[in-house]
């Protein structure tokens, strides 16, 4: 089937070919100094248990990125199933390439600078990121791989993106790598990481702005999914809260009030363009703020 006029001039099809100018390899970044910080941090700072907090932190980056890369395939093939446009199609794979760089970044950087087994990262996985990174998600998204009916699987699909882009993305993974880079940027730490953060942020502007087109088209064409977007917010606003708090330590590294905020006003943006508001402008989704 060929591309439409249409689809060659959409906001997918826009931020596909932005994929493309923006590409990147975590190979390339320079770990070097962040070994030899990461020995002094651990041992500088035992009041303060910075070192504790960046484990942490980036242990949630880990398994999060971890979980995007292996629950974004049911999307790409709801898309294709659904017949719902090439260019959302040719998009996600940019996202599933990038979601798998993600990953590769946490890895390596486990491996060269932590020198410590991905295995670990699992001991920081409590209740709250399990359920809202990883085990709703693969529930949301293995509903969607296993349904068929044409109107089940659209609605699926509006769930799916609500929670994937919305949630976990828009409300988590952005605010996230902001509070990370700030907190790295302004002590001067971890060259290599802070990089990485702002590399990974740069491409989850764009996976967001994809989900926020998404789900405004899909609530415009049928209202009725609106209540349903609504209730996937809900659900996962206290488990989004949780998370954050997961930082709160007498000697905090990243900056809590300034972090929830930021989650909250993600949400509202996501949900308004989800309740019948527009998407906002593609420049604006997917500047590196
Ligand atoms: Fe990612
Ligand atoms: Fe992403």
């Amino acid at each position: 089937m060929p591309m439409t006029a249409r689809e060659l001039d959409s906001a997918y099809y826009a931020l596909w070919r932005k994929a493309k100018q923006l590409a990147w390899d975590p190979a390339d970044i320079d770990l070097s100094a962040d070994r030899a910080q990461w020995a002094r941090i651990k041992t500088d700072y035992p009041e303060e248990r910075y070192a504790e907090q960046i484990l942490k932190l980036t242990s949630l980056f880990y398994q999060g990125e971890e979980s995007v890369t292996k629950t974004l395939a049911p999307l790409c093939s709801a898309i294709a199933r659904g017949g719902y446009g090439l260019d959302k199609e040719l998009f996600l794979t940019s996202q599933l390439y990038e979601e798998a760089k993600h990953f590769e970044f946490f890895v390596r950087y486990f491996a060269e600078v932590f020198e410590v087994d991905g295995s670990e990262t699992q001991a920081y996985m409590t209740p709250a990121p399990q359920a809202v990174l990883v085990a709703d998600l693969e529930e949301v998204t293995d509903r969607l791989r296993r349904t068929e009916d044409p109107i089940a699987l659209k609605a699926t699909f509006a769930e799916a993106v609500t929670h994937y882009m919305g949630v976990v993305e828009a409300m988590l993974a952005r605010t996230g790598y902001v509070g990370a880079h700030d907190a790295l940027a302004t002590r001067g730490w971890l060259p290599g990481l802070q990089e990485g953060y702002r590399l990974i942020r740069r491409d989850e502007g764009r996976h967001v702005a994809f989900g926020m087109h998404c789900i405004a088209e899909l609530t415009a064409e049928h209202p009725e999914y609106r209540s349903q977007v609504q209730a996937t917010f809900e659900k996962q606003l206290p488990n989004v809260l949780a998370t954050v708090q997961e930082f709160d330590y007498p000697h905090p590294l990243v900056d809590l009030d300034k972090l929830t905020a930021y989650a909250l006003a993600q949400y509202e943006r996501f949900a308004a363009a989800g309740l019948g508001g527009d998407a906002p402008d593609l420049d604006a989704l997917t500047a590196d703020d």
